[in-house]
Order: C-alpha cells, then sequence, then structure tokens
C-alpha cells in the first residue's frame, strides 16, 4: 500500500521535546536541528504516544499564541479537581478534566477574561512602580545578607529564589516566613517527574494553605492583594485562592530561575558584565536580552487544538496538542540579528519569553522591575563576582517546565 506523507510524518515524529542541553545557555542541539528541518511537524506526547504537533519558528509561534482556537484547556494533570462545593460550575465544557478554579493560565475566554480583568490594574507599570522601593529593599537586605554571610556562598538559595518570593508574598499578603508551606508543592507542580497524583497532592497542598488565609483576610483585611480579592463579591472563594496560588507559584519560579542563570551567563559573558556595570543605563535592555538569550521556558508552551481546521497547509483535529518552542522562536534567525550571542546592547525586542497573545504574562513588569533591580545592586556590591566552581559543576535543571541552575556558587 502506498504511503502518504502524514504516514511518513507520524513515523518520523519525535517522542516529545527534547529537553538535555548540550551547553547551559543554549536550547538542546537536538530541538534546534528539528527547528532547521521545518517550522511545525508532528511530534507524539507522553505517556501514550498520542500525536500532536511541534512549532518551532517565531513567526508560527505568534501565529499559534495569538489564535484562540489554539485552546489553553489542556486537561494536563496539573488541572485536578478540588474537592470544593462550586466545582460543577467549571464542568460545564467538553472535555474530560474539570478545570482548577481560579486557574486562569489554563483557561480559555471568556472565563480567563473575567478572571484576569480583576488583576490587570495591580500590574500596570504604574503600581509596579508604586513598588519599586519594596523591591530595592528586599534586594539590599538579601545582598547586605550574602556580604555577612560566608564566601562562597550560593546565589541561587541566597539571593535568586528569595528575592521573587519576599515581593510576591509582600504583595499578596501570603506570610513569607509560612514559606515551606508553599515552596516545595510550587516546585511539584512544574515538574516533569511527578505523576499526575504528585501534582494533584502538591496542588491540593497550596489550596488548603491559600484557603485557610483568604477565609483569616475575609474576617480581618490587610492592605494586601489577597485581601482585596477576598472582598470581592463576584469572586468565589476557591477562585480567589486558585488565583492567588497562580501569582504565588507563577512569581516566584520563573524569576528565581532567571536571577541566577541570568547571572551566570553574564559572569561567563564578563564583557557584559563588565558593560553593565561601565554603562547601568543599559540594563533594561540587557534583562530583554538576557530573557531572550537564555529562554527558561523549557518544555515549550501547550495548547490543546479546539476544533479541526487548516493551518499553514496542515489539517489540524481537535483534542490534538500544540507545543510552541519558544526557546527556538528566540534563536529564530529570520526575526533576530546573530540570535546565538548574548549581546546586552542588541535588540531582542519581540522575544516570546513572556508569551504572547491573551495570556501573555501578567507579572512581566513585576518580573522586569525585579530583574534590573537585582542585577544592577548585585554588579554594583560584587563587582569582583564569579563563579566558585568550573562552568561544568553548576547543577542544571532539565526536568522542570522553567529552566535554570540548582545552585550558583560563586565567591567575591
Ligand atoms: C503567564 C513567563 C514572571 C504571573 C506567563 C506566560 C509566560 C510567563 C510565558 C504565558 C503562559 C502561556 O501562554 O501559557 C514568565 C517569566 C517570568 C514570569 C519568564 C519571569 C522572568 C511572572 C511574575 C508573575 C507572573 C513575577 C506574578 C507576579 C503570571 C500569570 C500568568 C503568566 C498570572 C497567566 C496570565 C494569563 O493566563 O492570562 N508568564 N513569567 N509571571 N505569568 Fe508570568
Amino acid at each position: 500500500p502506498e504511503i502518504t506523507a502524514s504516514e511518513t510524518a507520524a513515523a518520523e515524529a519525535p517522542y516529545g521535546i527534547p529537553l538535555e542541553r548540550d551547553h547551559p545557555f543554549d536550547p538542546p542541539a537536538a530541538v534546534m536541528a528539528l527547528h532547521r528541518g521545518a517550522e511545525m511537524r508532528r511530534m507524539r506526547y507522553y505517556p501514550e504516544g498520542r500525536l500532536g504537533w511541534l512549532v518551532t519558528s517565531h513567526r508560527l509561534a505568534r501565529k499559534v499564541l495569538a489564535d484562540t482556537r489554539f485552546s489553553s484547556t489542556l486537561g494536563s494533570p496539573a488541572q485536578v479537581p478540588i474537592p470544593m462545593p462550586a466545582l460543577e460550575a467549571y464542568l460545564d465544557f467538553e472535555g474530560d478534566f474539570p478545570l482548577t478554579p481560579g486557574m486562569f493560565i489554563e483557561m480559555d475566554p471568556p472565563d480567563h477574561t473575567r478572571l484576569r480583568r480583576k488583576l490587570t490594574g495591580v500590574f500596570t507599570v504604574k503600581r509596579m512602580k508604586q513598588l519599586e522601593p519594596r523591591i530595592a529593599a528586599h534586594v539590599q537586605d538579601r545582598l547586605d545578607a550574602l556580604a555577612a554571610g560566608p564566601n562562597p556562598a550560593d546565589l541561587v538559595a541566597e539571593f535568586a529564589v528569595p528575592v521573587p518570593a519576599m515581593m510576591i508574598c509582600e504583595l499578596l499578603g501570603v506570610p513569607y516566613d509560612q514559606r515551606e508551606r508553599f515552596e516545595a508543592d510550587s516546585r511539584a507542580i512544574f515538574t516533569t517527574d511527578e505523576t499526575g497524583e504528585g501534582k494533584q497532592a502538591a496542588m491540593l497542598n497550596l489550596f488548603a494553605f491559600i484557603g485557610e488565609l483568604v477565609a483569616a483576610k475575609r474576617a480581618n483585611p490587610t492592605d494586601d492583594l489577597l485581601s482585596d480579592l477576598a472582598a470581592d463579591p463576584e469572586l468565589a472563594d476557591e477562585e480567589v485562592a486558585g488565583m492567588a496560588i497562580l501569582l504565588l507559584v507563577a512569581g516566584h519560579e520563573t524569576t528565581a530561575k532567571m536571577l541566577a542563570l541570568g547571572t551566570m551567563a553574564l559572569l561567563e559573558n564578563r564583557d557584559q558584565w563588565e558593560l553593565l556595570r561601565a554603562r547601568p543605563e543599559l540594563m533594561a535592555g540587557g534583562v530583554e536580552e538576557l530573557l531572550r538569550y537564555l529562554t527558561i521556558i523549557h518544555t515549550g508552551l501547550i495548547r490543546q487544538v479546539k476544533e479541526d481546521f487548516e493551518f499553514e497547509g496542515h489539517q489540524i483535529k481537535a483534542r490534538e496538542y500544540v507545543t510552541v518552542s519558544v526557546q527556538t522562536a528566540n534563536r529564530d534567525e529570520a526575526h533576530f540579528i546573530e540570535p546565538e550571542k548574548l549581546d546586552v546592547t542588541g535588540d531582542a525586542k519581540g522575544h516570546l519569553t513572556f508569551g504572547h497573545g491573551v495570556h501573555q504574562c501578567l507579572g512581566q513588569q513585576l518580573a522586569r522591575m525585579e530583574m534590573r533591580i537585582a542585577f544592577a545592586g548585585l554588579i554594583e556590591r560584587f563587582p569582583g563576582l564569579r563563579l566558585a566552581v568550573p562552568v561544568a559543576e553548576v547543577p542544571l535543571v532539565t526536568g522542570q517546565s522553567f529552566y535554570g541552575v540548582a545552585e550558583l556558587p560563586v565567591t567575591w
């Protein structure tokens, strides 16, 4: 029998997106090779080998992310049934999995719009400007602690993790000294090692912890985001909890990964570190360039096709998954000049590290401000900072949705 082009494509489809990096700052060579072969291709998904798609070019990445026929409701293991009374309300869509209440990153309009709108005022550039002195205070606090502590030190534990964690806790009104109640669970949600049950347990723990806080804030409001959300009559309790969990989780792992990996990249490209030191006005552009060059969005952004339609000459079918490889899109020569180079004076405009379309990162202004202040503080306070171990000995995290380093031993 004749073998069709689509059968050949299916037979050659890679199993999952390659995750092992050959060089700490570059996308896996295997995923770059897929990108050079075709901007869109068949891919098989774990665990059962279901056929879907992989999109690797900048052009198509934007196109997929801007089109809501590519749904953000995935029925992934992170979406767990929450045993709360209002859950039935979330079951009125076609699919096997209920949506997690409040978790609007996994919803489509109009549910997504209704919840995201509640937060857009909080995350404007102007509101973030007002937070600037608080970020600066947290950064100073951690720099003082580093200077006073042992040398060498682990920059991940002493600086990269606490700065964004303190900030998001303060914004939400979650006590930072109770962080052991959410840190391990927020990490478990993003790992690719954890089973569906593991993620479900982590999510349930987070709902229990934040749910208690929501009730307490309703009874005794304080000046923070969680109290404001708890006082909103249009939001159900479990929605408030879900939104807060989303912010807590999205707001701290990501920025932490960028701070540590970004520092490592600047130390390994010393001329770039020195440039930022000599010309602090380059910092805003430098942060964009680090976001593009490092692309910590490691497993890509995943969507599920809502209906059958033709896309770029391919017949795509309802319920197929599509992975948008942000790493390759951010290294696409059709969009960026010399994308394989880290150049803090370059033009990183249009990078997709914060996504694109209706789900584009809500916290991006906060993240940018944290990174600018944190990198600037580090360079100013420790101009002679260097790695305390050979690069090859820095442990990489490749088994999570976000790429980064597990530890960064530094000395000064
Ligand atoms: C969404 C990246 C920091 C809150 C996203 C998305 C990306 C992203 C790629 C889109 C996901 C998708 O389309 O499926 C990052 C990176 C960060 C960062 C690289 C740091 C360097 C933050 C911070 C916060 C935050 C600090 C909150 C304080 C959110 C929220 C969404 C989101 C709430 C969901 C938006 C929606 O679905 O409408 N982020 N993020 N992020 N991010 Fe961030």
